[in-house]
Protein backbone atom coordinates (compact mmCIF):
# COMPACT_ATOMS: atom_id res chain seq x y z
CA UNK A 1 0.00 0.00 0.00
CA UNK A 2 3.03 2.20 0.43
CA UNK A 3 1.18 4.54 2.96
CA UNK A 4 0.32 4.08 7.03
CA UNK A 5 -2.81 3.09 8.16
CA UNK A 6 -2.88 6.35 10.01
CA UNK A 7 -2.29 8.65 6.65
CA UNK A 8 -5.18 6.19 4.83
CA UNK A 9 -7.99 6.87 7.58
CA UNK A 10 -7.31 10.26 7.40
CA UNK A 11 -7.31 10.14 3.73
CA UNK A 12 -10.27 8.26 3.25
CA UNK A 13 -13.81 9.81 3.05
CA UNK A 14 -16.81 8.91 1.31
CA UNK A 15 -17.06 9.25 -2.46
CA UNK A 16 -20.20 9.61 -4.36
CA UNK A 17 -19.05 10.32 -7.59
CA UNK A 18 -16.53 9.06 -9.94
CA UNK A 19 -14.71 9.15 -12.99
CA UNK A 20 -15.57 7.54 -16.08
CA UNK A 21 -11.76 5.88 -16.06
CA UNK A 22 -11.96 2.03 -16.09
CA UNK A 23 -10.53 0.85 -13.37
CA UNK A 24 -6.79 -0.52 -13.72
CA UNK A 25 -6.46 -4.43 -14.14
CA UNK A 26 -3.99 -4.50 -11.85
CA UNK A 27 -5.83 -2.99 -9.11
CA UNK A 28 -8.70 -4.90 -10.28
CA UNK A 29 -7.08 -8.15 -9.55
CA UNK A 30 -4.86 -6.92 -6.62
CA UNK A 31 -8.60 -6.65 -5.20
CA UNK A 32 -9.21 -10.18 -6.24
CA UNK A 33 -6.07 -11.42 -4.71
CA UNK A 34 -7.06 -9.77 -1.63
CA UNK A 35 -10.67 -11.39 -1.18
CA UNK A 36 -8.60 -14.68 -1.58
CA UNK A 37 -6.67 -14.58 1.47
CA UNK A 38 -8.99 -15.77 4.24
CA UNK A 39 -7.66 -13.81 6.71
CA UNK A 40 -8.70 -10.97 5.24
CA UNK A 41 -12.38 -12.00 5.32
CA UNK A 42 -12.27 -12.94 8.98
CA UNK A 43 -13.32 -10.96 12.09
CA UNK A 44 -11.97 -10.19 15.11
CA UNK A 45 -14.05 -13.24 16.94
CA UNK A 46 -13.55 -15.96 14.11
CA UNK A 47 -16.59 -14.37 12.15
CA UNK A 48 -16.77 -14.70 8.13
CA UNK A 49 -18.18 -12.71 5.49
CA UNK A 50 -18.22 -13.60 1.82
CA UNK A 51 -17.58 -9.99 -0.34
CA UNK A 52 -17.97 -10.31 -3.77
CA UNK A 53 -16.98 -7.82 -7.25
CA UNK A 54 -19.74 -7.21 -9.24
CA UNK A 55 -19.11 -4.85 -12.58
CA UNK A 56 -21.46 -1.99 -12.02
CA UNK A 57 -21.59 -2.11 -16.08
CA UNK A 58 -23.51 -4.98 -18.36
CA UNK A 59 -20.68 -4.73 -20.75
CA UNK A 60 -17.55 -5.81 -18.65
CA UNK A 61 -18.47 -9.71 -18.56
CA UNK A 62 -21.68 -11.56 -17.39
CA UNK A 63 -22.37 -10.02 -14.15
CA UNK A 64 -23.90 -6.58 -14.31
CA UNK A 65 -25.98 -3.91 -12.05
CA UNK A 66 -26.94 -0.51 -13.46
CA UNK A 67 -28.83 1.83 -10.92
CA UNK A 68 -28.22 0.04 -7.85
CA UNK A 69 -28.10 2.77 -5.57
CA UNK A 70 -30.96 5.02 -6.58
CA UNK A 71 -29.07 7.81 -8.69
CA UNK A 72 -27.46 8.63 -5.55
CA UNK A 73 -23.73 7.25 -6.72
CA UNK A 74 -22.51 8.34 -10.17
CA UNK A 75 -20.88 6.61 -12.47
CA UNK A 76 -19.67 3.68 -10.18
CA UNK A 77 -17.22 1.01 -12.01
CA UNK A 78 -17.78 -2.09 -10.07
CA UNK A 79 -18.98 -2.47 -6.27
CA UNK A 80 -18.02 -4.74 -3.66
CA UNK A 81 -20.76 -6.68 -2.32
CA UNK A 82 -20.80 -7.99 1.27
CA UNK A 83 -22.60 -11.05 2.80
CA UNK A 84 -23.08 -12.58 5.77
CA UNK A 85 -25.71 -14.58 7.88
CA UNK A 86 -28.48 -12.23 10.11
CA UNK A 87 -26.71 -12.32 13.35
CA UNK A 88 -25.99 -9.51 15.87
CA UNK A 89 -22.22 -10.79 16.51
CA UNK A 90 -21.51 -11.36 12.63
CA UNK A 91 -22.71 -7.47 12.05
CA UNK A 92 -19.64 -6.16 14.17
CA UNK A 93 -17.77 -8.67 12.62
CA UNK A 94 -19.06 -7.54 8.85
CA UNK A 95 -17.98 -3.80 9.74
CA UNK A 96 -14.21 -4.71 11.09
CA UNK A 97 -13.98 -6.88 7.75
CA UNK A 98 -15.69 -4.46 5.33
CA UNK A 99 -14.05 -1.58 6.86
CA UNK A 100 -10.37 -3.54 6.39
CA UNK A 101 -11.09 -3.58 2.35
CA UNK A 102 -12.36 -0.17 2.51
CA UNK A 103 -8.93 0.71 4.02
CA UNK A 104 -7.09 -1.35 1.50
CA UNK A 105 -9.02 0.07 -1.52
CA UNK A 106 -8.06 3.73 -0.28
CA UNK A 107 -4.76 2.63 0.06
CA UNK A 108 -4.86 1.75 -4.00
CA UNK A 109 -6.27 5.13 -4.30
CA UNK A 110 -10.05 3.81 -5.07
CA UNK A 111 -12.67 6.03 -3.79
CA UNK A 112 -15.14 4.30 -1.89
CA UNK A 113 -18.22 4.60 0.08
CA UNK A 114 -19.82 2.38 2.65
CA UNK A 115 -23.76 2.07 1.19
CA UNK A 116 -26.77 0.48 3.63
CA UNK A 117 -29.09 1.85 3.15
CA UNK A 118 -29.67 3.74 -0.28
CA UNK A 119 -29.88 0.79 -2.56
CA UNK A 120 -31.80 -1.63 -4.52
CA UNK A 121 -31.09 -4.63 -2.16
CA UNK A 122 -33.26 -6.46 -4.26
CA UNK A 123 -31.66 -6.88 -7.59
CA UNK A 124 -28.21 -6.97 -5.93
CA UNK A 125 -29.54 -9.85 -3.62
CA UNK A 126 -30.75 -11.53 -7.23
CA UNK A 127 -27.43 -10.67 -8.63
CA UNK A 128 -25.42 -12.38 -5.73
CA UNK A 129 -27.95 -15.04 -5.32
CA UNK A 130 -28.15 -14.40 -1.72
CA UNK A 131 -29.12 -17.34 0.52
CA UNK A 132 -32.36 -17.23 2.95
CA UNK A 133 -30.51 -17.09 5.21
CA UNK A 134 -27.98 -14.53 4.85
CA UNK A 135 -28.36 -10.69 4.35
CA UNK A 136 -26.76 -8.06 2.45
CA UNK A 137 -25.27 -5.55 5.19
CA UNK A 138 -23.71 -3.00 2.86
CA UNK A 139 -22.21 -2.30 -0.85
CA UNK A 140 -19.76 -0.05 -1.57
CA UNK A 141 -19.04 1.65 -5.02
CA UNK A 142 -15.62 1.66 -6.66
CA UNK A 143 -14.08 3.62 -9.11
CA UNK A 144 -11.41 7.11 -9.28
CA UNK A 145 -13.02 9.57 -7.27
CA UNK A 146 -14.43 12.48 -9.29
CA UNK A 147 -11.98 15.92 -8.23
CA UNK A 148 -15.57 18.07 -7.92
CA UNK A 149 -18.52 15.96 -5.98
CA UNK A 150 -21.80 16.35 -7.25
CA UNK A 151 -23.91 19.03 -6.01
CA UNK A 152 -26.06 15.94 -4.21
CA UNK A 153 -22.96 13.97 -2.64
CA UNK A 154 -22.24 18.08 -1.32
CA UNK A 155 -25.59 18.71 -0.07
CA UNK A 156 -26.17 14.61 1.56
CA UNK A 157 -22.86 15.79 3.24
CA UNK A 158 -23.91 18.63 4.65
CA UNK A 159 -27.34 17.21 5.64
CA UNK A 160 -25.56 13.95 8.13
CA UNK A 161 -23.24 16.86 8.57
CA UNK A 162 -20.34 14.26 7.63
CA UNK A 163 -17.85 16.44 8.23
CA UNK A 164 -18.88 17.23 11.97
CA UNK A 165 -16.72 14.25 13.95
CA UNK A 166 -17.86 14.68 17.67
CA UNK A 167 -14.81 15.96 20.23
CA UNK A 168 -13.26 13.57 21.82
CA UNK A 169 -15.26 14.22 25.84
CA UNK A 170 -18.51 13.01 24.26
CA UNK A 171 -16.88 9.40 22.87
CA UNK A 172 -13.76 8.55 25.34
CA UNK A 173 -14.23 7.81 28.95
CA UNK A 174 -11.96 7.42 31.88
CA UNK A 175 -12.95 4.15 34.15
CA UNK A 176 -15.91 4.70 34.00
CA UNK A 177 -18.92 7.01 31.85
CA UNK A 178 -18.25 9.76 34.33
CA UNK A 179 -14.90 10.76 33.80
CA UNK A 180 -14.28 12.17 30.08
CA UNK A 181 -11.00 10.75 28.89
CA UNK A 182 -7.93 13.12 28.43
CA UNK A 183 -5.40 12.11 25.41
CA UNK A 184 -2.33 12.17 28.04
CA UNK A 185 -4.29 9.79 30.08
CA UNK A 186 -4.56 7.60 26.81
CA UNK A 187 -0.79 7.06 26.70
CA UNK A 188 0.08 5.78 23.05
CA UNK A 189 -3.47 4.35 22.49
CA UNK A 190 -3.90 8.38 21.67
CA UNK A 191 -3.70 7.50 18.38
CA UNK A 192 -5.58 4.51 17.68
CA UNK A 193 -8.31 6.45 19.89
CA UNK A 194 -8.30 9.47 17.60
CA UNK A 195 -8.58 7.04 13.79
CA UNK A 196 -11.81 5.46 15.83
CA UNK A 197 -12.83 8.91 15.80
CA UNK A 198 -12.27 9.59 12.18
CA UNK A 199 -14.29 6.71 11.29
CA UNK A 200 -17.41 6.48 9.16
CA UNK A 201 -20.86 5.36 11.00
CA UNK A 202 -24.05 5.37 9.54
CA UNK A 203 -25.32 8.53 8.94
CA UNK A 204 -22.92 9.90 10.75
CA UNK A 205 -24.08 8.93 14.16
CA UNK A 206 -20.59 8.10 15.81
CA UNK A 207 -22.51 5.85 17.86
CA UNK A 208 -19.26 4.40 19.72
CA UNK A 209 -18.25 5.07 23.09
CA UNK A 210 -15.31 3.97 25.00
CA UNK A 211 -13.74 3.37 28.29
CA UNK A 212 -10.73 3.30 28.77
CA UNK A 213 -9.97 1.17 32.20
CA UNK A 214 -8.39 2.44 35.24
CA UNK A 215 -5.61 0.51 34.79
CA UNK A 216 -5.00 1.67 31.55
CA UNK A 217 -4.87 -2.33 29.75
CA UNK A 218 -8.66 -2.66 28.37
CA UNK A 219 -10.16 -0.77 26.59
CA UNK A 220 -14.47 -0.97 26.00
CA UNK A 221 -16.05 -0.76 23.23
CA UNK A 222 -20.19 0.70 23.62
CA UNK A 223 -22.39 1.39 20.84
CA UNK A 224 -25.22 3.96 21.66
CA UNK A 225 -28.18 2.92 19.97
CA UNK A 226 -29.83 5.94 18.36
CA UNK A 227 -33.71 5.35 19.41
CA UNK A 228 -35.96 4.98 16.08
CA UNK A 229 -32.83 5.29 13.92
CA UNK A 230 -34.69 4.19 10.37
CA UNK A 231 -31.36 2.15 9.28
CA UNK A 232 -31.63 -0.11 11.74
CA UNK A 233 -34.94 -0.61 10.78
CA UNK A 234 -34.23 -2.84 7.98
CA UNK A 235 -34.16 -6.34 9.49
CA UNK A 236 -30.95 -6.26 10.93
CA UNK A 237 -29.21 -3.48 13.30
CA UNK A 238 -26.99 -1.10 10.71
CA UNK A 239 -25.06 0.49 13.87
CA UNK A 240 -23.69 -2.59 14.81
CA UNK A 241 -21.74 -2.37 11.64
CA UNK A 242 -20.29 0.95 12.77
CA UNK A 243 -18.78 -1.02 16.30
CA UNK A 244 -16.82 -3.10 13.81
CA UNK A 245 -15.61 -0.22 11.52
CA UNK A 246 -14.69 1.62 15.16
CA UNK A 247 -12.49 -2.22 16.34
CA UNK A 248 -11.01 -1.86 12.48
CA UNK A 249 -9.71 1.35 12.74
CA UNK A 250 -8.36 0.86 16.51
CA UNK A 251 -7.45 -2.46 16.10
CA UNK A 252 -5.31 -1.66 13.03
CA UNK A 253 -3.23 1.50 13.89
CA UNK A 254 -2.83 -0.22 17.33
CA UNK A 255 -0.93 -2.92 15.33
CA UNK A 256 1.00 -0.96 12.89
CA UNK A 257 2.30 1.07 16.43
CA UNK A 258 3.53 -2.31 17.93
CA UNK A 259 0.94 -2.23 20.51
CA UNK A 260 -0.05 -6.06 21.67
CA UNK A 261 -3.37 -7.24 23.10
CA UNK A 262 -6.06 -9.23 21.80
CA UNK A 263 -10.40 -9.01 21.39
CA UNK A 264 -12.47 -10.48 24.61
CA UNK A 265 -16.35 -10.34 24.81
CA UNK A 266 -16.08 -10.05 29.03
CA UNK A 267 -19.06 -7.03 30.16
CA UNK A 268 -17.07 -5.16 33.25
CA UNK A 269 -20.67 -3.93 34.14
CA UNK A 270 -20.15 -0.42 33.93
CA UNK A 271 -22.85 1.68 34.81
CA UNK A 272 -23.80 3.03 32.05
CA UNK A 273 -25.62 6.56 30.87
CA UNK A 274 -28.94 5.05 29.86
CA UNK A 275 -30.85 2.38 28.19
CA UNK A 276 -29.76 3.03 24.88
CA UNK A 277 -25.55 1.85 25.92
CA UNK A 278 -24.86 -1.16 25.23
CA UNK A 279 -21.21 -3.26 25.96
CA UNK A 280 -20.11 -4.93 22.95
CA UNK A 281 -16.46 -5.81 23.17
CA UNK A 282 -12.87 -5.05 24.87
CA UNK A 283 -9.47 -4.80 23.83
CA UNK A 284 -6.83 -5.67 26.74
CA UNK A 285 -3.29 -5.48 26.33
CA UNK A 286 -0.93 -8.52 26.46
CA UNK A 287 0.14 -9.30 30.14
CA UNK A 288 4.11 -7.77 30.22
CA UNK A 289 2.93 -5.10 27.30
CA UNK A 290 2.84 -1.03 27.96
CA UNK A 291 1.62 1.32 25.78
CA UNK A 292 2.32 4.28 27.75
CA UNK A 293 6.34 3.70 29.12
CA UNK A 294 5.54 2.78 32.48
C1 LIG B 1 -22.84 1.27 8.01
C2 LIG B 1 -22.89 2.48 7.11
C3 LIG B 1 -23.96 2.66 6.24
C4 LIG B 1 -23.99 3.78 5.38
N1 LIG B 1 -25.04 3.90 4.49
C5 LIG B 1 -25.04 4.93 3.60
C6 LIG B 1 -26.06 5.02 2.62
O1 LIG B 1 -26.98 4.20 2.56
N2 LIG B 1 -26.00 6.02 1.70
C7 LIG B 1 -24.99 6.95 1.72
O2 LIG B 1 -24.97 7.83 0.85
N3 LIG B 1 -24.01 6.92 2.67
C8 LIG B 1 -24.01 5.92 3.60
N4 LIG B 1 -23.01 5.84 4.54
C9 LIG B 1 -21.91 6.84 4.56
C10 LIG B 1 -22.04 7.83 5.73
O3 LIG B 1 -23.05 8.76 5.47
C11 LIG B 1 -20.68 8.53 5.93
O4 LIG B 1 -19.72 7.55 6.30
C12 LIG B 1 -20.73 9.60 7.00
O5 LIG B 1 -21.58 10.65 6.59
C13 LIG B 1 -19.34 10.19 7.32
O6 LIG B 1 -18.73 10.70 6.16
P1 LIG B 1 -17.31 10.16 5.69
O7 LIG B 1 -17.47 8.69 5.33
O8 LIG B 1 -16.97 10.97 4.47
O9 LIG B 1 -16.34 10.34 6.83
C14 LIG B 1 -22.95 4.75 5.42
C15 LIG B 1 -21.90 4.57 6.31
C16 LIG B 1 -21.85 3.45 7.15
C17 LIG B 1 -20.68 3.27 8.05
Amino acid sequence: MGSSVIEIIEKRKSVRAYESTPIDGEIYHAVLAYLEIEENLTGLFGGKANIEWIWAKGDNGEKGIKLGAYGLIQNPQAYLVGRIKNEKKALVEFGYIFHKLILYLTGLNLGTCWVGGTFNRNSFAREIELGQDEIIPCITPVGYAREKQRLLDTTLRYVVKADNKKPWEQLFYDSDFETPLTREAAGALVSPLEMVRLGPSASNKQPWRIVLSGDRRTVHFYLVHTPNYSGNKLGFEMQRIDIGIAACNFDLVRYELGIKGSWVINDPQLNVKDQHTEYIASWSLSPGSSHSGD
